[in-house]
């Protein structure tokens, strides 16, 4: 399938026909995030999913992210264009080992970032996105222990902003993030001496970054440490002529519609998520004709999963 005007025709077609809204993540490749309604970060698709009138949600992103969006609206349809389209970060605990550590640590507070299965997020008391997980985390009484899980990286951020030392680590780990790695950042970094770096919190480089900025090398206010979505307003805001980027490589075709005039380099450019990129032109046109993937979530997890969702994507709101 070609994304040309017809195929966009007929996706935007068929959507109308359907009573859908299609919801693309920053992640997605340019042509479907430009035909959908609504580009954006986890938690902007999620407060998008749940205020939409449309009674199907097409949701252009992976599995985890649906998932969610039927957890809000148990009463629409919600499809993704390929089922699937998993997160290796989401695979890194399931609900039996989130069980077992629970156990380990009675009473605590469980923080379960939104890159969760349904059934991991129904034994969570409060899930997060990159862009809340600090503000989640500072809601909760200073003396109350935390579980944050399953990204290391994004857990040993919000340790550093929050400086609490009672919030335990789970080790998981996104496998795109992670393959961002501090000395190749750093090669860059020395390379674009006037660059911003913009990173998101699941990199492995965020210390490295941090460690950087503490050296000198480069200039504290350079390093920003961001979601997705954090990036785009960080990107209308600078006045830097260039930035190095240091997320999934989808990113950069917002940023650059962001700000036109700067430019914007990935750090790695073989930062490509095979998940995000299952769902193509093709996949979505085949979602919208035949009504697939259809996401269910069993409606007794998705009960118990829907307190810690709700509580998510209104802090911060
Ligand atoms: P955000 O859109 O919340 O920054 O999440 C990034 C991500 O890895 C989603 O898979
Ligand atoms: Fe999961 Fe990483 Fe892909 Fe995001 S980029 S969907 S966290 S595997």
């Amino acid at each position: 399938v070609v994304p040309d005007a017809a195929w966009r025709d007929e996706v935007r077609r068929l959507a109308e026909q359907r009573n859908a809204v299609i919801l693309a993540h920053n992640y997605q490749v340019p042509e479907i995030q430009d035909v959908a309604d609504h580009t954006g970060d986890s938690l902007a698709l999620s407060r998008i999913a749940a205020e939409s009138d449309a009674s199907t949600i097409v949701f252009c992103g992976v599995h985890f992210m649906a998932e969610t969006a039927k957890i809000l609206s148990p009463h629409k349809t919600v499809l993704i264009p390929d089922a699937r389209a998993g997160c290796s970060l989401a695979d890194s605990i399931d609900a039996e080992q989130l069980r077992a550590w629970k156990a380990e640590h009675p009473g605590a507070v469980v923080v379960s970032y939104v890159n969760t299965t349904a059934e991991v997020k129904a034994e969570t008391d409060i899930c997060c996105t990159s862009s809340n997980a600090v503000d989640v985390v500072r809601a909760i009484p200073a003396e109350q222990e935390i579980l944050f899980c399953p990204d290391q990286f994004l857990g040993a951020h919000v340790r550093r902003e929050t400086g609490r030392e009672n919030l335990h680590v789970w080790a998981g780990e996104c496998h795109v993030h992670a393959g961002i790695n501090g000395p190749e950042l750093a090669e860059r970094a020395a390379a674009n001496p006037d660059a911003d770096l913009f990173i998101h919190p699941e990199c492995g480089c965020a210390t490295s970054a941090l460690y950087l900025a503490g050296e000198g090398t480069v200039p504290a206010e350079r390093v920003k440490i961001l979601s997705t979505g954090g990036m785009l307003t960080a990107a209308r805001a600078t006045r830097a002529r260039s930035v190095l980027v240091a997320t999934e490589v989808g990113m950069l075709h917002q940023l650059r519609k962001a700000a036109p005039d700067v430019d914007f380099r990935a750090v790695n450019d073989r930062a490509s998520c095979r998940f995000m990129k299952m769902i193509t032109p093709g996949a979505l046109l085949r979602s919208l004709r035949e009504g697939v993937d259809e996401v269910h979530v069993d409606p007794e997890i998705a009960e118990r999963a829907r307190g810690a969702v709700r509580r998510m994507i209104e802090i911060g709101n």
